[in-house]
């Protein structure tokens, strides 16, 4: 595995995100190479999801370039760089409660595929792929917790991705369900995806990641092998070590 940021898939320079006063994120670097899976960790707002934001153009930089497969992305929006590969899930999962999961997930496939059926047969086989095809018909409303991550997944591998984006698909579960999501994503990654996922279950994340970026207040404090990471004085002190998060 490569540091390297010039062999990335994905990658940020100076990524900024100003909310009036405050500075949300703070010219972060953070790059992802081909079939990696990149840690983020951080403290309860840290700027983790503003960051996704931004590398998923959901919300623009207030500073920064943001460069995919090498190519800057001058002004990245969020459907824009959907169909370019990069596809995410949301920290807070908002299923369209009056669709079922299998039109849920539609949404994200109707980005490849125009006809209906082509849609539903592609989404269909995404559910097959998380495992969720027997709540194909259920209500997005009627899903247990982790039947509503996976449900998340699936909703971003039907715009058939290069880069995923995750934020938080682990949280909230029970051991044996975090098994079978970290098995999901290992197995997604061995399909030729490379990920980025934010988590804070950091068993989790030391064994899942190839790399961990850190950051605190905004700022990027630390990037290493998890093995790194775990063992930075650094990071011990203002995350692992600092109780709540
Ligand atoms: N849309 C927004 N408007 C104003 N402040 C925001 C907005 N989104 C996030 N923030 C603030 O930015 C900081 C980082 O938040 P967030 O990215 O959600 O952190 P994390 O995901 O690491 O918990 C927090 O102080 C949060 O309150
Ligand atoms: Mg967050």
């Amino acid at each position: 595995m490569s540091e390297h940021s010039g062999e990335a898939i994905l990658s940020g320079k100076g990524v900024t995100k100003r909310f009036g006063g405050l500075v949300a994120v703070n010219h972060v670097d953070i790059h992802l190479n081909k079939h990696e899976i990149l840690g983020l960790i951080g403290p309860n707002g840290a700027g983790k999801t503003t960051l996704f934001n931004m590398l998923s153009g959901t919300m623009p930089m207030s500073e920064g370039e943001l460069r995919y497969h090498g190519k800057v992305i001058p002004k990245p929006r969020s459907n824009e760089l959907c169909k370019m590969g990069i596809g995410r899930t949301y920290q807070i999962c908002q299923p369209f409660s009056n669709l079922t999961v299998l039109e849920n997930v539609m949404v994200g496939a109707y980005i490849r595929h125009g006809k209906t059926s082509e849609a539903r047969d592609a989404a269909y086989q995404v559910l097959k792929r998380v495992g969720l095809e027997q709540a194909a018909h259920s209500g997005g409303s009627a899903l247990t917790l982790p039947q509503l991550k996976r449900m998340e997944v699936a909703r971003a591998l039907a715009t058939e991705p290069d880069v995923l984006l995750l934020d938080e698909v682990i949280a909230g579960l029970n051991p044996t369900e975090v098994e079978r999501i970290m098995e999901l994503i290992r197995e997604i990654r061995a399909g030729g995806m490379s990920i980025i996922i934010i988590e804070h279950v950091m068993r989790a994340m030391m064994n899942l990641s190839d790399r961990i970026v850190v950051i605190n207040q905004g700022t990027k404090i630390a990037e290493g092998l998890p093995a790194e990471i775990a063992s930075n004085p650094l990071v011990i002190e203002s995350y692992l070590g600092g109780g709540k998060h």
